[in-house]
């Protein structure tokens, strides 16, 4: 493992950088987009629009006041304004539990002082999503496919696409990462008493509704099949047999295992083998977000279960196939990335997308849906890492060639160990490539005055650049930490090996 570790060292990083000083290229050569610094400057951001006592939100609703409680996660602060139609000041399911899934990676690295401080926001998420599993909806409707509430925890009735399921499973698998952490830390009681009946209600609410109609994540098309929705289902089930297990609910655990399977069959008939891609439907791939759609890489991001999960992983040759169907869409799609050919692209939710938040006119590139990219190229890199050896097939020769036309030639399979060269060459080039998009994030985040920067918005404009759509989109800081975060797990391998 040394040996890899050196040969990675001299064989790869060396030839592309000026120094010889092993330490200095290491270092040098693998400088992150975002300093460590910048990174808690984001993370600040995040963390700003997420309530505490302190720090509570009081939001104008049209002529009543809402005081928020502590635990509510705003998708954005922005409310209707100029250029802006929309009200983003609501605690979204879906994008509250994949917030507080950076804050719990957040947390598993903080210093002591640093927990100190990140502990109030655990707890008080689970706070805030138990007012929330409690609450009534009006009849025929059920409280745990409710897309977004209000501040204050109570269910918001006004007209919106429900149900949405991923919602419910996000929030379960972002539950089960607080539990274990808690549990390291000896806090079972809390675990057994408030967050287990919570836990086990938002998986038999999958196991029970999962073959039901439901809107997708974009909360546009109803549908009974959603590629994203069926991935965290699965994971949710798939964490939650192990989770069950552990707590001593053996019946319930095979229930979920069970499910998690069908899911897995479910999900495989996402498969358009015409086309090369997963679709995010089966039978609406000609509306909206409905076939091809970056669902599918959110999907796979949010919806893996660890390294040996082949059929859905980042490294599965059907999953490869999508990535690089989706990176050509938007490649011919946004004047941004035709007018940057060497740049890899910015990509957006689908190519038919038209939502701006205002008047709906034109779709525009995605924050989160281009960090997605960048930390798919991360994981893909962690992945053959952990693997020693790439698998080049027809779909991975297409993905490797989209980034550097020369990075691989034919279909073989390539040994870390018998051809390092090779094998590092293309782990570097999945890993700059992450480091390009990152970069294109970072240029085009905007600074408020000379002391604050990093911001970002949820869209970036088609045409000029500028951030647009809701402000500070609490998901699209989320996106960056995590695929930062993914970076420094793969750079972690390379060290230690
Ligand atoms: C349509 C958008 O595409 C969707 O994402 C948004 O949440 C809803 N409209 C509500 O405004
Ligand atoms: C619209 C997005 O399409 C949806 O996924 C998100 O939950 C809401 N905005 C809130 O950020």
């Amino acid at each position: 493992m040394c040996k890899l570790f050196l040969a990675c060292l001299l064989v790869c990083v060396m030839p592309l950088t000026s120094s010889y000083a092993l330490s200095h290229v290491r270092l040098t050569q693998h400088a992150a987009p975002f300093s460590s610094a910048e990174l808690d400057i984001v993370r600040a951001h995040l963390l700003e629009n997420i309530a505490t006592e302190n720090k509570p939100v009081i939001k104008d609703d049209g002529g009543h006041v809402i005081h928020s409680i502590p635990g509510a996660v705003l998708a954005s602060p922005s409310n209707r304004g100029p250029r802006f139609g929309q009200d983003y000041q609501f605690h979204w399911i879906r994008d509250a539990a994949i917030t507080m899934q950076a804050v719990v990676s957040m947390y598993a690295q903080a210093s002591t002082e640093g927990k100190r401080l990140l502990k109030p926001y655990l707890l008080n998420y689970v706070n805030f999503e138990h007012k929330v599993q409690s609450q009534p909806s009006r009849p025929g409707e059920d409280t745990f496919g409710q897309p977004k509430f209000n501040i204050d925890g109570t269910v918001w009735d006004g007209p919106w696409g429900r149900p949405q399921n991923d919602g419910s499973a996000l929030r379960a698998i972002t539950m089960m990462q607080i539990a274990q952490l808690l549990l390291a830390e000896g806090d079972e009681q809390f675990v057994r008493d408030v967050m287990q009946p919570m836990i086990t209600s938002d998986l038999a609410y999958t196991v029970y509704h999962w073959q039901e109609s439901h809107f997708d994540l974009w909360e546009e098309v109803n549908d009974v099949d959603h590629f994203f929705t069926k991935m965290v289902q699965r994971k949710a089930l798939m964490l939650g047999a192990d989770y069950l297990r552990l707590m001593g609910n053996q019946t319930f655990a095979d229930t979920c295992l069970n499910v998690s399977r069908q899911l897995s069959d479910s999900i495989n008939r996402h498969w358009n083998d015409v086309r090369g891609y997963y679709s995010e439907t089966i039978y609406q791939q000609h509306n909206k977000g409905g076939g091809m759609d970056s669902a599918i890489l959110l999907g796979v991001l949010l919806g893996e279960v660890g390294e040996n999960d082949d059929a859905f992983s980042v490294s599965n040759d059907r999953v490869i196939s999508s990535v690089f169907y989706l990176r050509n869409a938007f490649a011919v799609l946004y004047s941004i990335n035709l007018d940057h050919p060497d740049a890899p692209p910015l990509l957006g939710r689908y190519p038919s997308d038209v939502y701006d938040g205002d008047q709906s006119i034109y779709g525009n590139p995605w924050v989160l849906t281009t960090n997605a990219l960048a930390e798919y190229y991360y994981r893909l890199a962690g992945a053959y890492l952990k693997q020693g050896k790439i698998t080049i097939t027809k779909p991975t020769l297409l993905l490797f060639r989209q980034i550097q036309p020369q990075l691989a030639t034919k279909e073989e399979t390539i040994l870390a160990l018998d051809e390092p060269a090779k094998f590092y060459a293309i782990v570097n080039a999945l890993i700059q490539e992450g480091d390009h998009l990152i970069a294109l994030i970072k240029q085009y985040s905007v600074c408020y005055n000379e002391y604050s920067c990093y911001h970002l918005s949820e869209q970036i404009d088609r045409a000029s650049g500028k951030q647009v759509s809701a402000s500070d989109l609490t998901w699209s800081y989320a996106s960056l930490l995590a695929a930062s975060h993914s970076r420094d797990e793969l750079l972690k391998q390379i060290i230690i090996h």
